[in-house]
């Protein structure tokens, strides 16, 4: 309840000056519209001509549509339209016009585009209705007769079709050649572990479902409210896949309800509602259920194996790590598994992997650190493992093969302060105090475990544009299609503006999630602050240097003779460094040369040459504790303590919030999270909050983070690095870690439920 009152109240700001700055506390801009229900979701926006879309989706999983009878559905009142493939409004028919900007390698799935089955689930009719609830309930009696053909959903039986992706995206990293003779070198080491670790499906169940909302003009015009973590991103692949001008799409998504990776890519709502608008000529909002949520994209099902060896004083000699995953028929989704593997412990020998096998499934999806989260879950188990055959503290066998540069290729880290990491958390955790032995701390009729992990992950910057108008009233007013899925990219980025201009924060307006704004980038892999944070640091500086030639130009403003690296910003002035006397409010500034507003436009592009002079990640250590029931296997976290090295912080609040959300997913995926297939019909069972089980309150118990101070130009002007995804990574290995000190029992699958605790 404290923190509820605590985002009500105002944004927060140093008491007294009204003024921010960087890493200040500020509770979330956007928190008290969202508590009072005043921020609209996708699916909350209105027009007066608005009707309603309900999909039916397939029942098998792959094959053909031979006939869909929509009599019944047609017959109930209400009902205005069936669209199905034999009668949707022109699609275009080539994929490249459906790739949209985050499009793994090959042919994206076509919605509605004719009448063949790729995957269970798959939407094959929208039902429009003049309410929801007339659309619901004729979707139920839309009858469709499938002609099938055998499927395939079942990656471990399939395990030896796996391949190196062949379609490939720009911008995948594959895994580095083998560097060393990793296999000679694990033959001839006197202590090595090899094991095998299998994670199941995951899906991103953000709490807002999946909606567009398309709001019809008189003229034409689509303005469509769309969950999407990029709004240039759907109205790029609505204008491509229809055929329409940018001129006459809009799309806006100024608040969304959590994403984690689901809305990197337009779901099928999207283009489904749009073909609902376009064929009645009118507004259509589309909104899925939660159990609808369960047919796109998911964190794809893999299989890895790590094979380490080491000296007996904990060397490591050989790390090999090799993963196969699942990805669609149509697609290779791909993501960064092992190459992690190759980055966190200096070796000389290092061998890596990474293969694909296609299903008949939809094609995966990021989801929130992507490939890291289950990559280095195996990698860090596999640590653990080898600390109990050396008899080696496990935090001791991390500190002994540290990695000052980076292994595979010896380059430098931009910066790397994964020791402190490493020393805080320990000892804010109390790791000192940790007997070595599993088993061996016991209260009452549970047994108490403490485990540790790594985790690290890229640290990206992309490149954004930034609008700046500052208001004759002193008001700045800050753009860019950037997205705020809940992280607090409205808040980081007033605290940015608000910093550089000196204004106090109440002055700052950021405006975001409109495809008509400046260029962004997708909001994902945590780089909006480095990439869109550095852009609005630009174009202030743009907007300070015209004032001051604004300053300059002024008869008797004192300023004449001033150079800009004199000038301070700060309290709502342009003052003079040791010139107190030289000094002016800004909007004074404005009115006396006679203006009412000032804009500047800036393009922030990356050095990227500089960049890749370095490894650029962010780390984390992550100490944990849990009591396992020792009758039952059920499984407690009752303390975490992470330790993050991301840069500069910029938000205090939200990057701690983003942490936070972070470890509850480690958790989540350590004890909870999976997606059961019944491979006979090729469709997950457990595809509801009944039975796809998410952490709740009563899962999570203290979560203690720290910000180990990194100051990173390299990455961004900033100093930033970017958090949110770090806090997932490592987490669940040192959840596993604990488990194992606490029952002496490995789990190489997650989610660890009771029943692999429990049994031998
Ligand atoms: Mo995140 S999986 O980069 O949205």
């Amino acid at each position: 309840m404290t923190d509820l009152i605590e985002e009500l109240k105002a944004p927060t700001a140093d008491a007294g000056t009204g003024e921010v700055h960087i890493g200040a506390a500020v509770s979330r801009i956007d928190g008290r519209a969202k508590v009072t229900g005043e921020a609209l979701y996708a699916a909350e926006h209105v027009a007066d001509d608005l009707c309603h879309g309900v999909v039916v989706n397939s029942t098998i999983p792959k094959g053909r549509i031979v006939r869909i009878d929509d009599a019944a559905a047609l017959a109930v009142p209400g009902v205005i339209r069936v669209i199905t493939h034999a009668n949707r409004p022109k699609t275009r028919a080539f994929g490249v016009f459906y790739k949209d900007m985050t499009a793994p390698g090959g042919t994206p799935f076509k919605p509605l585009r004719d009448d063949q089955i790729l995957y269970s689930g798959q939407p094959i009719a929208l039902v429009l209705a003049e309410t929801f609830e007339a659309a619901r309930y004729a979707a139920s009696l839309v009858e469709v007769e499938y002609e099938r053909e055998p499927h395939d959903t079942n990656l471990m039986t399939n395990l030896d079709r796996g391949h190196e992706p062949s379609r490939m995206k720009a911008g995948y990293s594959p895994p580095p050649d083998e560097k060393g003779d990793a296999a000679a070198a694990f033959d001839a080491a006197p202590v090595k572990i090899d094991a095998e670790y299998y994670s199941g499906v995951e899906h991103h169940n953000p709490m807002e479902l999946f909606a567009s909302t398309v709001i019809r003009g008189k003229d034409g015009h689509l303005t469509i409210y769309d969950k999407t973590q990029s709004s240039q991103n759907s109205r790029w692949y609505v204008s491509h896949v229809f055929g329409l001008s940018k001129s006459k799409v809009t799309v806006r998504n100024p608040y969304v309800g959590g994403a984690f990776g689901s809305g990197l890519r337009p779901q099928y709502q999207l283009p489904l509602a749009v073909m609902g608008a376009l064929a009645l000529e009118r507004s259509v909002r589309v909104v899925l259920t939660r159990q609808q949520m369960f047919t796109f994209g998911h964190r794809p099902e893999t299989w890895q194996r790590v094979k380490l060896a080491a000296e007996r004083d904990g060397s490591l000699r050989s790390i090999s790590h090799e993963a196969v995953a699942e990805t669609s028929r149509i697609e290779d989704y791909t993501e960064v598994v092992v190459n992690w593997s190759g980055q966190l412990y200096t070796c000389d020998n290092i061998k890596l992997g990474y293969k694909v096998v296609d299903l008949d499934q939809f094609t995966p999806l990021d989801m929130r650190a992507p490939g890291a989260a289950h990559g280095v879950h195996a990698l860090e188990v596999a640590m653990d493992e080898l600390s109990y055959e050396l008899q080696m503290d496990p935090l001791a066998l991390r500190l002994k093969n540290y990695a000052e540069r980076n292994p595979m290729d010896d380059l430098p880290y931009s910066t790397k302060a994964l020791r402190a990491c490493y020393e805080q958390g320990a000892e804010r955790f109390g790791w000192s105090r940790r007997p070595l032995a599993p088993r061996s701390m016991r209260e009452g009729n549970e047994l108490v475990g403490w485990g540790m992990a790594t985790g690290t992950w890229d640290a990206m910057q992309m490149f954004a544009r930034a609008s700046a108008v500052l208001h004759a009233d002193g008001r700045l007013v800050v753009s860019s299609a950037a997205t705020d899925i809940g992280t607090g990219t409205y808040t980081a980025m007033s605290i940015i503006a608000a910093t550089a201009m000196g204004l106090p924060l109440e002055k700052v307006t950021f405006q975001l999630g409109d495809s008509t704004l400046p260029v962004a980038p997708i909001e994902g892999g945590s780089s909006h602050v480095a990439t869109v944070g550095s852009a609005v640091e630009g174009v202030c500086e743009k907007l300070q240097k015209r004032l001051f030639k604004l300053a300059k130009s002024l008869r008797d403003s004192g300023f004449d003779k001033a150079r800009f690296a004199d000038v301070r910003f700060a309290g709502g002035r342009m003052s003079l460094a040791g010139t107190p006397s030289t000094s002016i409010p800004l909007e004074d500034l404005l009115a006396v040369a006679g203006k009412d507003r000032l804009e500047e436009k800036y393009l922030m592009l990356p050095s990227v040459l500089n960049q890749k002079k370095y490894v650029r990640a962010v780390h984390s250590a992550v100490f944990c504790e849990v009591r396992v029931d020792e009758t039952f296997g059920t499984v407690r976290v009752t303390r975490v303590v992470s330790a993050i090295a991301a840069g500069r912080i910029i938000s205090g609040k939200t990057a701690r919030s983003q942490i936070t959300g972070g470890i509850v997913w480690g958790v989540s995926q350590a004890l909870h999270e999976e997606t059961h297939s019944d491979h006979r019909f090729g469709r997950f069972m457990n595809h509801d909050f009944a039975e796809y089980h998410v952490a709740v309150n009563a899962d999570i118990h203290d979560i203690d983070v720290i910000f180990v101070e990194e100051d990173d130009r390299v990455v961004s002007r900033l100093g930033a690095k970017g958090v949110g995804e770090i806090g997932i990574v490592g987490t669940a290995a040192a959840v596993c870690n604990a488990i194992y000190h606490a029952t002496g029992k490995r789990v190489r699958s997650t989610p660890i439920t009771p029943d692999k605790v429990m049994l031998p």
